[in-house]
């Protein structure tokens, strides 16, 4: 079980008596992981891989165990972990690097986030791809027969999300990633909001690349990582080359090294980096399962809260097991909007209200085009945070 108040005394921001209900946008981060990157600046501020004096050699050791705490968080290899800026940019790298084919084949869903939806509609635009979108029903229910169909006809690649930003729903992963092997397409998982959440494990899954950010695991903004599989790296294109990715370069010819230096062009975030590390082994330390199971329960108390509220319309599954700490809804008569502003100004509640990213989710499938209201828990809130939210939208009724 974790100690969501033993937690709360680790972030400073809560500290101060906010109720922070937006984690899913972006999460808070603890001591041990500002600490860890005040001491990258304090201590052994030189770059990595490149000097050969004591603090430059210890920020590259540094740089390259928080590589090891963030494999062992998805069970993973070190060297199947690139450094990037965050999941957009690891889908991106994904789009761009594969090298896609007029006409071949890749399938996504309805569900997706503008990150890993619009970059497959550029390469429609770019290199003229076909483009499928397995759609969903009202629970968040992928059409998983649909899924099946369009793999068995051929893909490239699938790339769906683990967990949708909007609905809180949990994807078939394992059961989508059988079936492309089956086929032979690549399986790329947006891990963005299952990573901090629950235990990931890519062996398990059995997918090719997971995309996934360090601001949503309680590490720093500015880093994410890709995992991409080693025998898969080699014919990857870097969305950016230059110093660092180089084995040799001459007069008329470069070689790019092989292993994740090769996507990591030019001066790294490093205390990002580190941070993100010292995040992963934070979480690793509560233990997924137990982080897990914590979000179930306050979303289990916001599911059953919200129930007795007339006008209140929740999005996705009422079963708490099928979600994440994620509870998208709206008031009957309010903008999304104004709830938001009113749950902050009454209760210093901070919810995120829009479009979430999400567009062809919320036209398609909870048609709604001024958004909703989306309320998300994480490790340091507790159950008075969620009495206290169930209390104040009441009040708004
Ligand atoms: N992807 C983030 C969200 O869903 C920003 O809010």
């Amino acid at each position: 079980m974790l100690d969501a108040e033993a937690v709360r005394r680790g972030f400073p921001f809560i500290r101060a008596g906010r109720i922070y209900f937006d984690s899913t946008s972006t999460s808070l981060t603890p001591e041990p992981v500002l600490e860890k990157m005040l001491e990258y600046y304090r201590d052994y501020r030189a770059n990595v891989g490149r000097g050969i004096y004591a603090a430059s050699r210890r920020a590259t050791e540094e740089f390259e165990s928080a590589r090891e705490n963030v494999a062992k968080l998805i069970n993973a290899k070190p060297e199947e972990i690139i450094f990037v800026r965050n999941s957009s940019e690891a889908m991106n790298l994904v789009a761009s690097g594969l090298g896609l084919k007029p006409g071949e084949r890749v399938i996504t869903t309805i569900q997706e986030h503008h990150s890993n939806y619009i970059i497959w509609l550029r390469e429609k635009a770019r290199r003229g791809i076909a483009l499928k979108v397995v759609r969903s029903d009202q629970d968040g229910n992928l059409d998983l027969s649909e899924m099946q169909r369009e793999i068995e006809s051929g893909a490239r690649l699938v790339s769906v999300t683990h967990v949708s930003n909007v609905l809180g729903v949990k994807n078939s992963v394992c059961e989508i990633a059988k079936a492309c092997r089956k086929s032979g397409a690549l399986l790329l998982v947006d891990g963005a909001q299952s990573v901090p959440h629950m235990s990931v494990d890519v062996k398990r899954i059995g997918c090719d690349f997971l995309a996934f950010s360090g601001h949503k695991m309680c590490g720093p903004t500015g880093i994410g990582a890709l995992y991409a599989r080693k025998d898969l790296q080699e014919d990857l294109e870097p969305l950016c080359i230059g110093g660092g990715s180089i084995d040799d370069v001459g007069l008329d010819y470069y070689r790019l090294r092989s292993g994740p230096s090769k996507f990591e062009a030019g001066t790294p975030a490093i205390a990002e980096a580190i941070g993100m590390g010292a995040a992963a082994e934070y979480l690793m330390g509560l233990g997924m399962n137990n982080i897990e199971e914590h979000e179930r329960e306050l979303t289990r108390t916001m599911l059953e809260g919200v129930k007795g509220i007339s006008k209140l319309k929740v999005y996705g599954p009422m079963d708490a097991s099928k979600r994440t700490g994620i509870l998208s809804f709206n008031i009957e008569g309010m903008d999304p909007h104004d709830v938001a502003i009113a749950l902050d100004s009454a209760a210093g509640i901070m919810v995120r209200s829009g479009h979430h990213c999400a567009l062809p989710l919320m036209r398609e499938v909870m048609k709604t085009e001024a958004g909703s209201v989306r309320a998300s828990v994480y490790i340091y809130n507790t159950r008075s945070e969620v009495d206290a939210f169930i209390e104040a939208l009441s009040g708004l009724i």
